[in-house]
């Protein structure tokens, strides 16, 4: 079966110059650093655009399927009108979600609202913007959305998260499939749900069910568990309630190759996988075919994005490692020091050269957890290097904080030897930008500028 974007980790431009520089989306990558600065976020167009279409290809022999893209994983204006164009919904989180969709002109009625713990204020903001689903996750949230809906005398159409009981091997951080998981129906729960909706909700019109089993999975049988789980509620809904419900969302989690040892499923495989367990649950139970929405984040943007450094200082420790410091780390990617996630970085202004030392790249931020790769293989480097980490790309940009109060980096968007500002380099302005002294602290002992 044909690889996919995810299997690899770089961008599919990716290439190294007749300069001997990396180079991506036909722009050449220390130009880029000297253009725009470091750290960088740099996308590549053609690799989003190309795993888009890679998931559309893959289910296209079944009729009624929606892509969204978890937007958790990287949203920005820009990334909303890529996924737009390529036909995509999105899976939002929060009101900054449903906001930042809307200003960029998304079809609303292509997003769904996901979250445990949705305030009134987002409720209302999904609603007024049109929103095509919201997944409820609770039942203080069933009457929420009940006692929204019904005062802004609108039907809505929701959907049940519920736990479906299955376990992936990932980080417990990004697990949520399991049992005692913080998110959604537990499956005894799901009837006293559906009898909340049918006999106090009016305004509520439950559509489907809803689970996700977690982040960054390389199985793929538990997509297939997670399919009979879902098919089976589905029978059994029937048989109770006599409601044939129309529509099961499997969220995401295809993993993706961050370093050569990681061997995730294609995005082909795990269609497939989904498809056969669909074709023969349905069989089994019975029912007639729903639609079926999937809502991966990491593999759609992962493997587009790169971000850049520069080295500034190094030690070595006598008798023990070498470390060479660069103007980033965790505010920037808080993925190592949270998860013990590991990386592949090359030194992009010297992309054929030879590896020569074994060193830990290690960020500017004031934690000796500050670590972004342990044991590179790179070829001697200097100050004013420019590193290259690859596949940052999702949830990078997206948990990014100004801790030490640095500025965020900004963010690009190379396409055909273009590139384009998508998010604006932080100023020491946008810091304070937010900060109030009240009067009577003024008085005395603050020479403000
Ligand atoms: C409900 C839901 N859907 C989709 C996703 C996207 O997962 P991934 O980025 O692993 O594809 C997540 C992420 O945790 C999620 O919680």
């Amino acid at each position: 079966m044909q690889n996919t974007v995810n299997q690899s980790i770089m961008p599919v431009t990716t290439k190294i110059n007749n300069n001997g520089h990396l180079e991506i989306g036909g722009c050449d990558v220390v130009e880029l650093a000297e253009t725009y600065g470091t750290p960088l976020y740099v996308f590549d167009e053609e690799t989003v655009r190309k795993c888009c279409q890679q998931y559309k290809e893959a289910f296209s022999s079944y009729s009624n399927v929606s892509t969204l893209f978890a937007s958790k994983a990287f949203m920005t204006q820009a990334i909303c009108a890529i996924l737009k164009d390529e036909g995509f919904g999105l899976d939002v989180v929060s009101g900054g979600e449903i906001y930042t969709a809307s200003s960029a002109n998304f079809p609303m009625n292509r997003c769904y609202f996901n979250g445990n713990n949705k305030s009134s204020e987002e409720l209302e903001l999904a609603l007024e913007t049109g929103i095509g689903r919201i997944t409820v996750d609770n039942f203080f949230e069933i009457d929420l959305l009940n006692s929204i809906a019904q005062s802004k005398n609108i039907q809505v159409d929701v959907i049940l998260r519920i736990t479906p009981g299955i376990e992936c091997h990932t980080h417990e951080y990004i697990q949520t499939g399991h049992l005692d998981s913080k998110f959604g129906f537990d499956l005894t729960q799901v009837d006293e749900a559906i009898e909340l909706i049918k006999e106090r909700c009016p305004n509520l019109n439950l559509k489907g069910l809803h689970g996700h089993i977690g982040s960054q999975i390389f199985e793929t049988y538990v997509y297939a568990d997670l399919v009979e789980v879902i098919v089976a509620e589905f029978a059994r809904i029937r048989d109770k309630f006599g409601i044939t419900l129309e529509e099961m969302n499997l969220g995401g989690g295809l993993g993706v190759q961050y370093i050569s040892e990681d061997d995730p499923p294609s995005i082909y495989e795990i269609a497939e996988v989904i498809l056969t367990a669909l074709r023969q649950n349905l069989v089994k139970y019975e029912l007639p075919e729903p639609k079926i929405v999937v809502e991966p984040g990491r593999s759609i943007v992962s493997n587009a994005g790169v971000t850049l450094y520069t080295v500034g200082s190094s030690k070595q420790v006598p008798e023990g490692k070498k470390y060479v410091a660069v103007d980033g780390g965790m505010a920037d990617n808080p993925r190592p020091a949270m998860y013990q996630a590991k990386y592949y970085g090359v030194v992009a202004n010297k992309a054929n050269e030879e590896a020569a030392e074994t060193v830990t790249i290690a960020g500017r931020y004031c934690e000796s957890g500050d670590i972004l790769i342990n044991d590179a293989e790179l070829p001697e480097t200097e100050p004013g290097d420019i590193i290259c980490i690859y596949c940052t790309g999702a949830y990078n940009y997206s948990m990014s904080s100004n801790y030490n109060r640095v500025p965020r980096p900004a963010g690009i968007i190379v396409h055909d030897g273009q590139s384009d500002v998508i998010i604006k380099r932080e100023t020491y302005q946008d810091l304070i930008s937010l900060d109030v002294i009240p009067e009577r602290l003024k008085k005395n002992n603050c020479h403000l500028v």
